[in-house]
């Protein structure tokens, strides 16, 4: 299918299905376990119900908003996403292009196969900069730095993934970074001769940010992080990576409002809900079901993304009805970059763009702030 023709995330979803062996879209499409908590998230927020105001003029609908310090054009942003050069090569530059060119952030991962300065040409935009804590903390303090420098004004701290959740079809899909040649695995990757083509004729995958990238690290990606990763993390940790930043500042993986609590005590602006898109704790509730209590723990203290089974733009707006201040996506993008570099994560954006505008306009809805408490129910 031509991306142009997508009309729907689904859409989008099933080229790149299309496009990807098996083992990289499942690693994309699935969560963890019985993946309960992945369909929950969207199924949810499904249940809730929007109500319309009638008899408003909605001639001309402003969808700007701000959040971390950063404008948005859209009440939106591309969520920080793992290894995206495997996805498609073109990778973080694609996805960051695509996100500068709407007027939206865009969130790199630690994980991510481009780096912080290369991420910054790709986009002129707003970008935030996402954290899983190294062992050796001075690193950390230096990517921040690079990251700064480089013109990234956020900083994200995800907290749901002390190690890594189950996700039965990457095991049972021999799923490893960077893939192995074993013969499983290169009969699912020859069946689909474009994408090995490009990945084959690209340079190689690597872990563009990590301590040792630059000079050429001989190890896996699997084996980099494992050496790396810090599972001992704490609250005073967070404190004084808020206080090293020194700028506008995510928890990232909140689903309780004690914690959204103590992530603002301790000098966060903005608490991130979210369940990593049910990839981790397998059968914790949704994140449209706890964000109620969340909004009203954090009371205006600070400000509060949602994710977490987003595909709609009247997803979106429910999220913002209930309290959020954006929304972030990630699987909506990913299956574009996978169908279609740039032009497949634009597409995605605008999908999710006119469904917000649509949505907004047929609630009665003109501008962010309009949009209200009243306008979801849940029943
Ligand atoms: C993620 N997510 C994620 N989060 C993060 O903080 N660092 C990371 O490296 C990654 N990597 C990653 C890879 C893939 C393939 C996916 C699908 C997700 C989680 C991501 O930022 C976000 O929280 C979820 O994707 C939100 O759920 P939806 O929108 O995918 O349903
Ligand atoms: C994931 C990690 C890398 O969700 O965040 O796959």
């Amino acid at each position: 299918m031509k991306i142009s023709r997508a009309v729907n995330i689904e859409d989008l979803r099933i080229a790149a299905k299309r496009a990807l062996p098996r083992m990289v879209f499942d690693y994309i499409d699935g969560g963890a376990d019985d993946e309960i908590t992945l369909r929950k998230n969207t199924e949810r927020l499904r249940a809730h119900e929007l109500i319309w105001d009638c008899l408003v003029d909605v001639t001309k609908i402003d969808t700007r908003t701000k959040v971390m310090g950063s404008e948005l054009a859209l009440p939106f942003v591309l969520s920080p996403t793992a290894l995206q050069r495997m996805f498609h090569v073109d990778g973080e530059k694609a996805a960051a292009a695509a996100a500068g060119k709407a007027g939206i952030a865009y969130g790199l991962s630690t994980l991510g196969t481009t780096t912080v300065e290369d991420v910054a040409k790709a986009t002129p935009g707003p970008k935030w900069y996402q954290i899983y804590v190294w062992k050796d903390h001075g690193l950390v303090r230096e990517i921040l730095a690079r990251a700064k420098a480089a013109g990234f004004t956020g900083a994200v701290l995800t907290v749901d993934l002390p190690v890594a959740g189950h996700r039965e079809r990457d095991t049972r899909n021999q799923f490893s970074i960077p893939p192995s040649m074993k013969p499983y695995i290169v009969w699912q990757a020859i069946q689909k001769p474009r994408w090995l083509y490009r990945t084959l004729t690209s340079p190689k995958m690597v872990p563009a940010n990590f301590p040792g990238a630059a000079e050429g690290d001989p190890r896996s990606i699997s084996q980099q992080v494992a050496a790396q990763y810090d599972q001992s993390v704490t609250w005073k940790d967070a404190a004084w990576m808020i206080d090293a930043w020194g700028g506008p500042f995510a928890i990232k993986g909140v689903a309780h409002a004690d914690d959204a609590r103590r992530a603002l005590d301790i000098g966060a602006s903005c608490v991130w809900v979210s369940n990593h898109g049910g990839r981790q704790l397998e059968t914790c509730p949704a994140t449209i079901d706890v964000l109620p209590e969340i909004v009203d723990a954090v009371g205006g203290r600070g400000e509060i993304v949602f994710d977490s089974g987003v595909r709609r733009g009247t997803d979106i707006v429910k999220a913002l009805a209930l309290g959020a201040t954006a929304v972030a996506v990630g699987r909506a993008y990913l299956y574009g970059l996978a169908a279609g570099g740039e032009a497949g994560v634009s597409r995605a954006i605008q999908i999710l763009a006119d469904d917000v505008r649509r949505t907004m306009a047929l609630i009665g809805a003109k501008d962010i702030a309009s949009i209200a408490r009243r306008h979801v129910r849940m029943r």
